[in-house]
């Protein structure tokens, strides 16, 4: 839609339709020029009102911008009730992001009608009292003090801001204040520079950009707190369907939970720029159906696979600099300044979200970090084409 198409909309007793205009002057062509001339008179008419929203300003851009804000604000609202793969605060799926949801639809609810009655009101005013031709140029009368007015509009505001602040406060200790109960399981969270290592202390379980949790149903809440670190520098736990965002801040621990109530893969991601490739931190929660979490843990327990085959891999794979970053569960790998490898393979993607972990990247990875993810703290190691080929080889029989 374009500002003369939106003028229209807004101003129909003034603009004759193409199909009136073709009646007196028999032809479209001329009719969109007549049309378009009863357009730019309305603008520069609209303009000497002062009322240059409606004319000028309106561009395409505005019109745009407008449309796609009522999108994103209501299109969610019929969306399926499912995670949706993507970041999505209107479609709270967990206990606390439902609370934030709730009271946030209020703020926004009380704000929405206070910019109905200023903007309605300002708008009146604008077009009631707007100049007109003759007028004859005095001010009109001087009025001081009110005291209704002025009494309304402070009593009005202390009110607004009251409700507001208890809805919040109320909201803030629901969420903060949650007691775990005995059965919850315990994470906690590392934010490095630029991945999650997520560790399970409960299980003996350390992973990578990858936070795997069970559901809770109805009757059966099982909800998941999460103790956040930083090895580095700030960065901030978001994963929008699920939770608030908290800071990830180094020498301090902070505290959130979250208890998901469908099953599936909820995405997040860093939310506190952290350097180069903050963009690149991103994070998935695995939400499992009641039983596959426990098969999960179980799988992740499991020692290191030792496969015959990817002997010569896992040797040079030993002999280089690999260990001094990863780990590989019980083996003289022991490096902790990069991701776990042990369940390498079993993680859906590499360089936290920044590729699809598959045999073709995991190549492409191990030849240069670098070209994947510009920055990143694993160097291009120089290998040969054959020490390359037979690492990988190990790596992906790490399931
Ligand atoms: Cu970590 Cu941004």
């Amino acid at each position: 839609m374009n500002g003369k198409s939106l003028m229209i909309l807004f101003a129909p007793p003034f603009v004759p339709s193409i199909n009136s205009v073709q009646a007196l002057t028999h032809s479209k062509d001329e009719g969109r020029a007549f049309q378009q001339n009863q357009v730019s008179d309305l603008r520069s008419r609209i303009s000497k009102f002062g009322f240059r929203i409606l004319g000028a300003r309106w561009t395409r851009g505005t019109a745009s911008f407008l449309f796609i804000a009522t999108t994103c604000l209501v299109a969610p609202a019929f969306a399926a009730d499912a995670p949706t793969g993507v970041t999505n605060i209107f479609r709270p799926l967990s206990t606390p992001a439902q609370a934030i949801h709730e009271v946030s639809l209020l703020v926004l609810a009380i704000c929405a009608g206070i910019f109905l009655v200023v903007g309605g009101l300002l708008a009146y005013t604008v077009v009631r009292f707007r100049h007109r031709p003759g007028d004859d140029g005095r001010e009109p009368p001087q009025i001081y003090g009110s005291n209704q007015l002025e009494f309304a509009w402070t009593v009005i505001p202390i009110v607004t801001v009251f409700v507001l602040f208890l809805a919040t406060a109320r909201t803030i200790y629901d969420v903060q204040g949650a007691v775990p109960p005995a059965d919850a399981l315990n994470v906690t969270v590392v934010g490095h520079q630029w991945w999650w290592e997520i560790r399970y202390p409960e299980l003996g379980i350390i992973t990578a950009n990858e936070l795997h949790v069970p559901v809770s149903e109805s009757g059966k809440a099982r909800p998941t707190f999460l103790k956040l670190e930083s090895a580095d520098v700030v960065h901030s736990f978001w994963v929008p369907q699920l939770a608030g965002k908290t800071d990830v801040i180094p020498n301090r621990e902070n505290h959130m939970w979250i208890e998901p109530t469908q099953p599936g893969t909820y995405v997040g991601n860093c939310a506190e720029y952290c350097g180069m490739q903050h963009a690149h931190m991103r994070l998935r929660v695995i939400v499992h159906p009641p039983g596959d979490f426990e098969k999960w843990t179980a799988a992740q327990r499991q020692p290191p696979v030792d496969d015959p085959q990817a002997r010569a891999g896992r040797d040079v794979f030993f002999a280089t600099a690999c260990i001094n970053c990863h780990s590989i569960g019980e083996t003289k790998a022991r490096g902790t300044f990069g991701p776990d490898l042990t369940h390498l393979m079993s993680r859906e993607t590499l360089g936290a979200g920044t590729v699809p972990n598959t045999a073709e990247k995991l190549q492409a990875w191990v030849r240069d970090p670098q070209t994947i993810k510009e920055g990143c703290n694993m160097p291009n190691m120089q290998l040969t084409e054959n020490e390359l080929n037979q690492i990988v080889a190990y790596l992906l029989t790490l399931k």
